[in-house]
């Protein structure tokens, strides 16, 4: 009977419908904050010293809040897909530093994207600047770790030649219950 027991070595071979769907609207959200973040910026400054603020500040203002709190809920949610329904496995097309470094870069980007959205709430209803600070310092690291990020999906695909970047197309997910 060896022939039909399979023994399960390694995770799923892709990522789910519900994870892929999260990243790209992740991306889609991040870039938006950095769009707005200007007006942020004039919205949270303005208000602590009491200017008066136009109506296009107020509103990208609060855009930027609701966006950011989305961003929250939606790394929560992938996280949660990503440790109940596994991840693939990273490929043996790419060298040992390549796949350590996507490693630790994935972590950076799951800190930050999870404690950006809690400093910049603090910050704003506490009016601490210090920690207004903080965000736009982490919103400079986040920009560089995305950069890397891209270059690394850009590197798989095109030098080592492996499926990671086919793999997080939209239309390449499994139904979660599904291998
Ligand atoms: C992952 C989500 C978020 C990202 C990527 C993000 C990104 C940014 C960016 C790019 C800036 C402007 C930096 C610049 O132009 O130099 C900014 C400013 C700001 N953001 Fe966010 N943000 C996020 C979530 C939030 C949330 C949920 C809040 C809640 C209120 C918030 C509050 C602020 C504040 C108060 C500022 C101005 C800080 C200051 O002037 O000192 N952000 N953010
Ligand atoms: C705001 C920008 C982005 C953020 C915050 C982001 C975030 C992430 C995170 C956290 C993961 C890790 C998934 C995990 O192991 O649980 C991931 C995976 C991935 N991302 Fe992005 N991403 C961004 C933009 C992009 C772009 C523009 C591309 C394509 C050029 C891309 C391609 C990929 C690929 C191919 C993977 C899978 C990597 C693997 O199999 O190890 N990402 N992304």
């Amino acid at each position: 009977m060896a022939d039909t027991i399979s023994i399960k070595t390694h995770g799923p071979d892709r990522w789910t419908r519900l994870n892929i769907t999260l990243h790209w609207l992740i991306v889609v959200l991040i870039a938006v904050q950095y769009f707005i973040g200007g007006w942020m910026i004039d919205f949270f400054d303005g208000g602590l010293e009491g200017k008066a603020l136009d109506g296009s500040t107020v509103v990208l203002g609060y855009l930027h809040i609701v966006i950011g709190l989305s961003v929250l809920v939606a790394v929560l949610l992938r996280l949660w897909d990503r440790f109940t329904h596994g991840r693939p496995e990273h490929s043996g097309g790419e060298p040992n530093w390549a796949v350590t470094l996507a490693k630790v870069s994935h972590i950076a980007l799951y800190f930050l994207l999870l404690t950006m959205p809690i400093a910049g709430l603090t910050a704003w209803l506490l009016g601490n600047e210090w920690l207004g600070d903080q965000h736009i310092l982490a919103s400079d690291i986040l920009l560089g770790i995305i950069a890397l990020h891209v270059a690394g999906a850009l590197a798989n695909h095109f030098w080592f030649k492996t499926d990671a970047l086919r793999n997080m197309m939209p239309g390449r997910g499994r139904t979660s219950g599904t291998r």
